[in-house]
């Protein structure tokens, strides 16, 4: 509740499930469908009254129509509605496909009361690092345009660099873009972002930021190479408040061991 007693709207963040065809498939030797499913396990243990979910990108490790189904099976049985963004792993074609008209994939937006939630698609296919074609910025623009009173804007990359050096070569090389056009409005009160397979926060401005660990493999904060790290997968839940003000945190699964191989140097 905040000072005026009306409930908070409860969103969660899933990320980068890289989902294969093959239901046996391990990413960095991790199986990403078990990971995936004790991340859902966890969330509808724990979250009964959610508004809606995120599914912020990587989705599918290959781009398959068969990673797309299985993904939309698994959101299914938590009976919340999500918004789902592309990857640099993902392929709009077969996710449109997959994912029927229950739930909405990026560009898209979606008002819960006073809050519009704003999903953009940061990714070009076939490309590793992150940048907004000129359609994701006007639809941005747009949609602010339309003035709700709060605003949470969602992405797949970092549009800021983490300290990470092998990550930050692939934030998103047009960022300045998307912050000149977050400054022209003064609603914007959370940007979250995917990616990055981390739990991060930090701020731009005024905007505050965060991202999510995946729910499968993890990357080690502030390597300078790419690093696997040995945490746990999870989600972000955020409690958007009718003042405008978002109050948030990460849950990851317990008392599982992850076999990751931690000798792999890419993926
Ligand atoms: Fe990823």
């Amino acid at each position: 509740m905040d000072s005026t007693g009306a409930r908070p709207y409860r969103v969660l963040q899933i990320s980068d499930s890289h989902l294969f065809a093959s239901k046996d498939s391990k990413l960095l030797g991790l199986n990403t469908e078990a990971s995936l499913a004790l991340v859902l396990e966890k969330i509808s243990r724990e979250q009964s009254a959610a508004d809606l979910l995120l599914a912020t990108g990587d989705i599918s490790q290959d781009g398959s129509a068969a990673s797309y189904r299985r993904f939309l099976t698994h959101i299914d049985k938590l009976g919340i509605p999500s918004l789902w963004m592309q990857g640099n792993h993902d392929l709009t074609a077969p996710m449109q496909l997959a994912m029927g008209d229950l739930h909405a994939l990026s560009p898209c937006s979606r008002r819960l009361g006073a809050w519009q939630i704003i999903m953009l698609n940061s990714a070009i296919e076939y490309q590793v690092s992150g940048e907004f074609a000129a359609e994701q910025l006007t639809f941005l623009d747009h949609m602010l345009m339309q003035k709700a009173d709060h605003a949470l804007v969602c992405l797949h990359h970092h549009p800021v660099k983490l300290g990470s050096r092998w990550l930050d070569h692939q934030m998103v090389s047009n960022a300045e873009a998307f912050w000149r056009c977050l400054a022209s409005y003064d609603q914007v009160r959370g940007v979250v972002f995917g990616h990055v397979h981390q739990e991060f926060s930090g701020r731009h401005g005024s905007v505050p930021l965060w991202s999510v660990p995946s729910t499968c493999v993890q990357f080690a904060p502030g390597s300078h190479d790419f690093t696997v790290d040995t945490q746990a997968p999870g989600y972000r839940w955020l409690d958007l408040h009718p003042d405008g003000h978002i109050t948030t945190g990460v849950e990851r699964v317990e008392n599982m061991i992850f076999e990751v191989d931690l000798s792999v140097r890419g993926y």
